[in-house]
């Protein structure tokens, strides 16, 4: 039997960051090697993305479990790819989504197709002797990626204290992984000091780690990161620059974007002026999620008046799915794609996406979800996309740190080129210092 051969796939149901069930997908292979993987899960889902499989059993974890997505590993899965080569992943992803045999990836459930993909991908890294980085990276350049990283939460990951989701501090002028995680710590840790020098009370954290505190207008957590970005010591806009993921499907009601928490409404022409004089005001270059999901007629018109300026990024409107990619491309939609594996659920769509997004000169950014597990996979992920660009959360949280302490660790073990030696990865606005 070849030595890559596939010659047990088992999956167990754990739980991830939210106390959430979801799957772990152990494979073994015909040379003795052994890998897992272990899936994410999102809150504030796109309603294009593929099908999570659920129990729907109200007795357990108020219907959350992923038994039947476990048994379907156990059963179809793996009589499927039983002696299958480990080494052949779009084969092995494209024999998943044919059993499964519909659109979304209903039937079988992505989070038990995704932990396969990825735990298949591991045991071939292992079983050819590569860090997975290298392995998954295949003919791409490996670039080490620039995080942006959440300092203040709102949106369905903090209760809805604000509307907008996330914002986040970009670290550009960094001249290392680790010196971007030392300007990140710092940030976070005077954005604290500045909230509750505004009697800001804290409980705890937002669901990826950054503070969620209920302000009076979104537009008060965009002062306090500037603010805090300069209590840091640091200069906004020349060193670090704020991205927000804006998450407007999420507050999108009756044809209106609805701030419920200032109590007022604006159509897509107001919301865009609105986020507009935010980018000239505030040293914002990186907007996601600005309009909602099927705003297909409005998301050309918001790139062409920021898309010069801003990285505009499709993650609710394009659900890692390559067919709305190409679609937004042709429209000219936006200019970037947040890059999700669960969204999709296999390991050889994604790239897919990457590299559709490369050849139209598009940015992607490779993100996690809120609801993550202590799985580092899409650190390697992001530095073997070549993208140059990593979105995991915030810096509190265990399973946010997984993939950021991957990252110090990798860039002090390996040699990998680092985003600012590949500078046309980044949009034109971050004159990214080579010196
Ligand atoms: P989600 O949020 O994982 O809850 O979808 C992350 C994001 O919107 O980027
Ligand atoms: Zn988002």
């Amino acid at each position: 039997m070849n030595k890559t051969a596939i010659t047990a796939i088992h999956a167990f149901e754990v739980l991830d960051s939210r106390g959430r069930p979801t799957i772990e997908a152990h494979i073994k292979l015909a040379c003795g090697v052994e890998a897992s993987a272990q899936v994410p899960s999102g809150a504030s889902t796109g309603t294009s993305e593929a099908h999570e499989l659920r129990d729907g059993d109200p007795l357990r974890h108020c219907g959350l479990g992923v038994r039947n997505a476990c048994k379907n590993v156990n059963e179809e899965i793996a009589n499927l790819l039983n002696g299958s080569d480990a080494l052949n992943q779009p084969a092995i992803d494209q024999l998943m989504i044919d059993l499964d045999g519909t659109p979304n990836k209903s039937r079988l459930g992505a989070n038990a197709i995704l932990a396969v993909s990825c735990a298949v991908a591991r045991a071939a890294a292992i079983a050819t002797g590569q860090p997975l980085w290298r392995y998954l990276a295949a003919s791409r350049t490996p670039v080490l990626p620039l995080p942006m990283v959440n300092i203040l939460s709102g949106g369905l990951h903090a209760s809805k204290a604000m509307e907008f989701q996330d914002f986040l501090a970009i670290p550009w002028a960094a001249q290392s992984f680790a010196q971007a995680m030392e300007w990140i710590t710092a940030i976070h840790r005077s954005t604290r000091e500045l909230l509750e020098q505004r009697g800001a009370y804290f409980t705890g954290v937002a669901d990826e780690g950054g503070w969620g505190p209920r302000l009076k207008t979104n537009e008060e957590a965009l002062q306090i990161l500037t603010r805090a970005i300069e209590h840091a010591g640091l200069i906004p806009g020349d060193q670090v620059s704020i991205a927000i993921d804006v998450a407007a499907s999420h507050f999108f009601e009756n044809g209106e974007y609805r701030l419920a928490s200032e109590n007022r409404s604006m159509d897509a022409a107001a919301f865009i002026d609105l986020l507009e004089t935010w980018c000239k005001k505030y040293p914002i270059v990186s907007l996601e999620d600005g309009l909602e999901q099927n705003a297909w007629h409005q998301w050309p018109s918001l790139t062409k008046r920021l898309g010069s300026q801003v990285q505009v990024i499709g993650d609710d409107f394009l659900t890692t799915n390559p067919a709305r990619l190409i679609r937004a491309i042709e429209a000219n939609a936006a200019n970037a794609v947040l890059v999700k594996m669960n969204q999709i659920g296999t390991l050889t769509e994604t790239f897919t996406v990457i590299d559709t997004a490369r050849a139209a000169g598009w940015g992607a950014v490779i993100s996690a979800r809120s609801g993550e597990t202590e799985d580092s996979f899409l650190a390697d992920l992001a530095i073997a996309s070549g993208m140059g660009q990593l979105k995991v959360g915030s810096i509190t949280r265990s399973e946010r740190l997984s993939k950021y302490n991957r990252m110090l660790v990798l860039e002090q073990t390996q040699t990998i080129p680092h985003w600012s030696q590949s500078p046309a990865l980044l949009p034109p606005r971050w004159a990214i210092s080579t010196g």
